[in-house]
């Protein structure tokens, strides 16, 4: 994620507010999948018959997307960028429309801010779980294999991928030998059974709520990632010391989050990401690296060790 590390003057101030127009005019060729139809050239009024929409309408939009470099114009046909046609074209391996549909969600959601600042309570609109748990996987596919050969785990380790969400990092656990458990909701799992699929018979789906019910025990390794800034720092501390008591001793929880330094404005994807989570959870919020580590510790883990990755931190924390 890009962000300006400082905002310096009123024409940036300017282009930053104005961000929303580039973002509502990508949402809405995502909406309406006209990525899918520009692989090969069209005009706008092949596309505007095929999809039934406005001619004018469709023109000014593809011209604007041509000016973000998102498509290519010429002799009045338009078709993908390379960019597009690999991320943006259904069915493709490094497809990330669904995260797109999850933000177009959270659009609605963001626009109850002013309101959510009064209360302190999240927003009221509907949610939609599936383009959410899809885009999880839409993010994670690029990264799991880096993150857990970084993990380093053994064959016939006995991982827990809690909160595991499609199964994009369970899978490449049992890619390297590992025997998975991915434990999640129960409209969670309904998703993660057509990722897994029965290509991975090593990755067994448990439905149930972390909070509420068994984890199980046993595990060489204890998988958090994406969940901690879900919660309020109690509900955290308590279910760290759930995780402890489900690992094998000289066993790891690995916890990958967003990345927050101590003073909590830096780097701004942590920050900025914190409000997403005032916007959407009634206690959550991106927690520093020493928060987190403080948690491990007081749970009783011995060595606690970090990485940076990206914007991101993998914490390990060994029993
Ligand atoms: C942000 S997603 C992270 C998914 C995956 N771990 C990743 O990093 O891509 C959070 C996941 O936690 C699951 N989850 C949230 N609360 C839960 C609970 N109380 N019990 C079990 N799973 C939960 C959600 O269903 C979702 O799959």
């Amino acid at each position: 994620m890009f962000y300006p590390l400082s905002v310096k003057d009123i024409t940036e101030i300017h282009g930053l507010v104005r961000g929303f127009w580039t973002s509502r005019i990508i949402l809405t060729a995502n909406n309406l999948g006209l990525f899918d139809h520009l692989d090969k050239p069209v005009s706008a009024r092949g596309l505007a018959r095929r999809l039934r929409l406005d001619e004018r309408a469709l023109e000014i939009l593809l011209d604007a997307l041509t000016g973000l470099g998102l498509i290519r114009k010429s002799k009045g046909f338009y078709r993908n960028s390379r960019t597009a046609s690999r991320h943006l074209v259904r069915g493709k391996k490094h497809y990330q429309g669904d995260i797109l549909r999850h933000q177009d969600q959270l659009w609605k959601r963001w626009s109850d801010l002013d309101g959510i600042l009064q209360t302190g309570r999240p927003s009221e609109k509907g949610k939609d779980h599936e383009s959410f748990i899809r885009g999880m996987h839409n993010l994670a596919s690029d990264k799991a294999k880096g993150l857990v050969s970084l993990i380093g785990p053994a064959p016939n380790d006995r991982v827990l991928d809690l909160g595991g969400g499609p199964g994009t990092y369970s899978i490449e656990f049992a890619k390297r030998g590992c025997l998975v458990t991915l434990f999640d909701l129960p409209q969670t799992i309904d998703i993660a059974r057509e990722y897994v699929g029965d290509n991975h018979p090593s990755v067994t789906l448990v439905e149930g709520d972390f909070l509420k019910d068994p984890i199980g025990k046993g595990y060489d390794i204890v998988f958090a990632s994406n969940i901690l800034h879900i919660f309020s720092s109690r509900e955290n501390q308590k279910l760290i010391k759930k995780i402890r008591r489900s690992l094998l001793a000289g066993g790891r929880l690995i916890i990958n989050d967003f990345l927050l330094h101590e003073n909590r404005t830096s780097p701004p994807s942590g920050a900025i990401f914190s409000v997403n989570m005032l916007v959407n959870t009634p206690s959550g919020r991106v927690y520093t690296t020493k928060e987190m580590t403080g948690w491990c510790r007081q749970a009783g883990f011995r060595r606690v060790r970090t990485n940076r990755v990206d914007e991101s931190v993998l914490i390990q924390a060994e029993k």
